[in-house]
């Protein structure tokens, strides 16, 4: 569940826990996925700032996250890295920004933990630009019985991941939410596979 209050020591623990997969998978897909973002960015769930020092294209980056253990941390990273972001505590379903004023919505690794999925991706929708671009990285369900292990993990998992779920089918989400995926690979990582791609709101028809 995804709490203003925070979780201290999943956050402490964050970079450690996901190291391995940092090296052997994440730091490609975060260059390809994220140093192609470019404009007036907003990340939602910024965690400890995986993906600050991918940006290339910055016009003006937002990140937001509700947790603020996760926010102190980015924000750390952002000095470091001497990176300028402009930092807001906020869940992905309530996005404090107007109508269409982002050229490219990032999300990656978050969309597993929101609590309303459908709801942070019309928040996402409403604030991108008409011809915005949402840049994912994100697990999803598997496929045949690997989905049905990951059902069966799936309290336990939420528990050890602040209320991760290793089994949502965020594609779908996304077409539900009306957004187009127009680019799109699929590739496993232990238990459970990851998308990663670029979705853009459908034109409405005239
Ligand atoms: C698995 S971490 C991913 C962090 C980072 N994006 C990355 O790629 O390493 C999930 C992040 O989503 C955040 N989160 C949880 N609930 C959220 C919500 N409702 N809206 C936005 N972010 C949320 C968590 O606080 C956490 O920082």
């Amino acid at each position: 569940m995804s709490s203003q209050k925070g979780h201290r020591w999943f956050a402490a623990s964050y970079d450690f826990l996901t190291r391995s997969a940092e090296q052997r998978v994440l730091h490609r897909l975060r260059k390809r996925v994220v140093g192609a973002a470019s404009g007036r960015i907003l990340e939602l769930g910024v965690g400890t700032g995986a993906n600050l020092s991918y940006y290339k294209s910055v016009e003006h980056l937002v990140a937001t996250d509700p947790d603020p253990f996760m926010l102190a941390r980015a924000r750390k990273r952002a000095e470091a890295l001497n990176v300028k972001v402009e930092f807001h505590q906020a869940p992905a379903e309530a996005i404090p920004f107007a109508d269409a004023s982002f050229d490219t919505v990032v999300s990656t690794l978050v969309l597993c933990t929101v609590d309303d999925q459908s709801t942070s991706l019309a928040e996402a929708k409403r604030v991108l630009k008409p011809g915005g671009a949402f840049r994912f990285i994100e697990h999803v369900r598997a496929e045949g019985f690997l989905g049905k292990v990951q059902d069966f993990l799936t309290p336990a998992w939420r528990w050890f991941g602040a209320g991760c779920h290793p089994n949502r089918q965020t594609t779908a989400a996304f077409k539900a939410a009306g957004f187009e995926i127009v680019e799109l690979e699929r590739r496993p990582l232990w238990l459970t596979p990851l998308v990663i791609g670029v979705a853009r709101p459908t034109r409405l028809a005239r």
